[in-house]
């Protein structure tokens, strides 16, 4: 665990050695080589998750912070990575504000009832974060466990992303119920918002009272929006969450996929760093962002799918592209699918660790 105040963009520390060395990437310091971790390091890829879900549902596991802190760690452990992503899932805050959901075998998650009116969104309780102090307890024992030896990061969703999976009630391609409320009900998107931020904001403090080094807002499906309706129905919403991560004196990572055309006014949230996909190259993604901004990415996920060759190729390429410049985390764009052979999630790290310009 690091000391949030050595965390703090506003405390400097004193050597290329204070802060891990993620912490200090998020913060645009320098560093002794680049940080590399992965979304989605830990899951159905690795054999060792796969004997845990045997016995216990995604929720159990998430629930149990025993069980949670140990997927988290072996993870980390068994990668060799410079941080370590808390298990759990995006959709958990749904439940204290009185949404039921299941994940459902291969089918993603399902929520009962999808939140389509004014009405729904009033009934929304913003009083019972607490009752995700589970993710808070997971978290402690991972940073009991690795000290400063590594990042540990907590996450939540970003209000837009959250939001589409309340109204659509799972996942989605064309988001028609989101867009149907942002365009038609503007002020019931709004309450819904508010209501968001408000139980994120406080789930948000219990990760970091409990050792998070930096949060992670997961915007995954934003790259749905038009820039025109991300800034009339998104941005305020992400920059009042990451504003209010920021004051608890954390950094912020803010990630989305697809977003190619939003990058410039992501970052306008103020967050630390900015997530890149694999679509576009990093030097032009960062470019995009702003060098002001430290960004995290943007291998593609299916790459780890190549032999070792073209998966180095790849590698190279983005580290070339980052060219030694402060603030960049070596990432996937988006996270490790089932099926990844974990020795090549290994030897990525291998390779960033050992890369030279
Ligand atoms: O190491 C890690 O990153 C694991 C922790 C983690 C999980 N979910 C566990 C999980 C994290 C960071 C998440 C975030 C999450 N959850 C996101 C944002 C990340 C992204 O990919 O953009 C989203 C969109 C969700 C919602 C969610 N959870 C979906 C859509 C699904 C089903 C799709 C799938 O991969 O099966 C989940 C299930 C889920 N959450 C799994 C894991 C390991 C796999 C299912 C399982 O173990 O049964």
């Amino acid at each position: 665990m690091q000391s949030n105040i050595t965390t703090s963009p506003f405390a400097a520390p004193e050597t290329i050695l204070d802060g891990s060395r993620f912490v200090r990437a998020c913060l645009r310091r320098p560093v002794d080589r680049t940080p590399v971790w992965f979304l989605r390091q830990a899951g159905r890829y690795m054999q060792e998750y796969r004997d845990i879900r045997k016995h216990h549902t995604l929720v159990e596991i998430c629930k149990q912070p025993e069980i949670a802190a140990e997927v988290t760690i072996t993870a980390a452990e068994k990668l060799g990575v410079d941080a370590a992503i808390i298990f759990a899932d995006l959709l958990l805050p749904l439940e204290p504000m009185g949404l039921d959901f299941e994940f459902q075998a291969g089918e993603g998650p399902v929520v009962y009832h999808p939140v389509r009116t004014a009405e729904d969104v009033s009934k929304l309780r913003t009083d019972r974060a607490a009752d995700l102090a589970y993710v808070a307890k997971a978290i402690e024992k991972v940073a009991a466990h690795f000290q400063d030896r590594l990042g540990i990061i907590g996450f939540c969703g970003a209000p837009f992303t959250l939001a589409s999976y309340m109204i659509e009630g799972g996942g989605s391609k064309n988001y028609i119920e989101t867009k149907k409320m942002m365009y038609n009900d503007p002020s019931a998107w709004r309450m819904l918002l508010d209501k968001i931020i408000v139980v994120l904001t406080e789930y948000c403090r219990l990760q970091i009272e409990a050792g998070a080094d930096v949060i992670q807002i997961f915007d995954s499906w934003v790259g749905a929006l038009s820039l025109t309706d991300y800034r009339a129905y998104a941005y305020e919403a992400s920059q009042r969450l990451v504003h209010a991560v920021q004051a608890m004196g954390v950094p912020v990572i803010y990630f989305g996929v697809e977003t190619a055309g939003l990058l410039g006014e992501m970052a306008s949230t103020g967050a630390d760093v900015i997530g890149l996909d694999w679509r576009q190259p990093l030097d032009e993604g960062w470019a995009a962002v702003g060098h002001g901004h430290a960004v995290q990415g943007n291998l593609d996920p299916i790459t780890l799918f190549a032999p070792l060759d073209v998966l180095e190729q790849r590698v190279q390429e983005i580290l070339r592209a980052a060219n030694g410049r402060p603030g960049h985390i070596f990432n996937l764009g988006h996270g490790i699918v089932p099926g990844t052979p974990v020795e090549n999630v290994q030897a990525v790290v291998k390779m960033v660790r050992e890369f030279k310009l």
